[in-house]
């Protein structure tokens, strides 16, 4: 049984069929492929997107989503193995997982970093912890890495471009004034590498760098697909040439748990904010981001407004996407 728990255990093929199937799907919304089953869906973080497209998509085809949440009365889980309970948690997430299973088809987890320490949020414990004793196949909602936010991305630029081969995608951090999870920026380094693009990932320093881990998958897929990983920390060079601008806030991995000590970094870096000066060096760029997104601090109304931006046909591919996924892992 396989899960969906990052694009790096799946191959370009195996991506581009579902993406695919969601082509299939957005032309022909309506099915029976998930007629009777059932797809649990446990946010231990807020949503938007996410949420809607999972709970309309499965509708869509005949399902039906539970969606659970600790705001919404779940127990509080235990994810520890060993643990010693004497702490808030009311139950374990192994017995969680089981008996989820025992009502439902697909589990689908949302669970952010606790921002505390880069070494434990790393091991993305929640998810594996799922997959490990769910006895159904789990879909990763968006923890340390967003793959069903990278399929859609996908799929909205082979609608605008077509072949994605040989582009040169710009992965531009941006300023927030938080530090944000660096999922959707791990994710969109990994997918655009696999589909054979020239990546520059563009952060004011090198503290803004992100995991090895995903650096190193995205430096491999790149060469086994015709392409390149490059890292610049000066705008121009980044913007120069671009085909494709994505754009993402996130907090520096050496600062994790010392946000205070970040801070006064990141407020120096209001000028990575993408603008009209900046889109105007690249090459008639398509540009796009994740959302949520705060206008006129990650992007300026101008240009995300403008006909070149394609986000909300991203967050729709949500929808397709996600339907390829479920489809896919009920089938297997
Ligand atoms: N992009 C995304 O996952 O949106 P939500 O956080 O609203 O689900």
């Amino acid at each position: 049984m396989r899960h969906f728990l990052n694009t790096f255990d799946w191959t370009r093929e195996e991506l581009q069929t579902m993406v695919d199937e969601g082509r299939r799907l957005k032309e022909s919304p309506y099915g029976d492929a998930l007629e009777g089953k059932t797809v649990a869906l446990l946010f231990l973080n807020n949503s938007l997107r996410t949420r809607t497209s999972f709970d309309v998509g499965a509708r869509q085809l005949g399902g039906h989503a539970v969606v659970l949440s600790p705001s919404g009365g779940m127990w509080p889980l235990e994810f520890e193995e060993g643990a010693v309970m004497l702490d808030d948690a009311e139950e374990h997430v192994k017995e969680a997982a089981k008996v989820l299973s025992r009502y439902c088809d697909l589990i689908g987890i949302r669970a952010f970093p606790k921002f505390e320490t880069w070494e434990e949020d790393r091991k993305d414990t929640i998810l594996h912890a799922f997959a490990t004793h769910a006895d159904v196949p789990v879909i990763n909602m968006e923890t340390i890495t967003h793959p069903c936010q990278e399929l859609a991305h996908v799929m909205a630029l082979q609608e605008r471009l077509g072949t994605l081969d040989g582009k040169r995608y710009l992965l531009t951090w941006s300023y927030h004034p938080k530090p944000l999870n660096t999922a959707v920026a791990n994710s969109a380094l990994m997918i655009a590498a696999k589909f054979g693009m020239n990546v520059t990932l563009l952060c004011p320093t090198e503290e803004f760098l992100l995991d090895d881990r995903y650096m190193n998958i995205a430096t491999r897929d790149a060469g086994a697909h015709g392409g390149s990983v490059s890292v610049t920390h000066d705008i121009e060079a980044g913007y120069d040439g671009a085909d494709i601008v994505y754009a993402k806030s996130w907090g520096a991995l050496p600062f994790f748990g010392r946000w205070e000590e970040e801070k006064p970094i990141r407020d120096k870096h209001q000028d990575f904010i993408v603008d009209s000066h900046k889109m105007a060096m690249t090459n008639d760029a398509v540009v796009s981001h994740c959302l949520p997104m705060r206008r006129n601090v990650i992007m300026t109304d101008e240009v995300f407004d403008g006909p070149g931006c394609i986000a909300y046909d991203e967050a729709e591919n949500r929808l397709h996407v996600q339907k390829a996924i479920m489809t896919t892992l009920i089938d297997q």
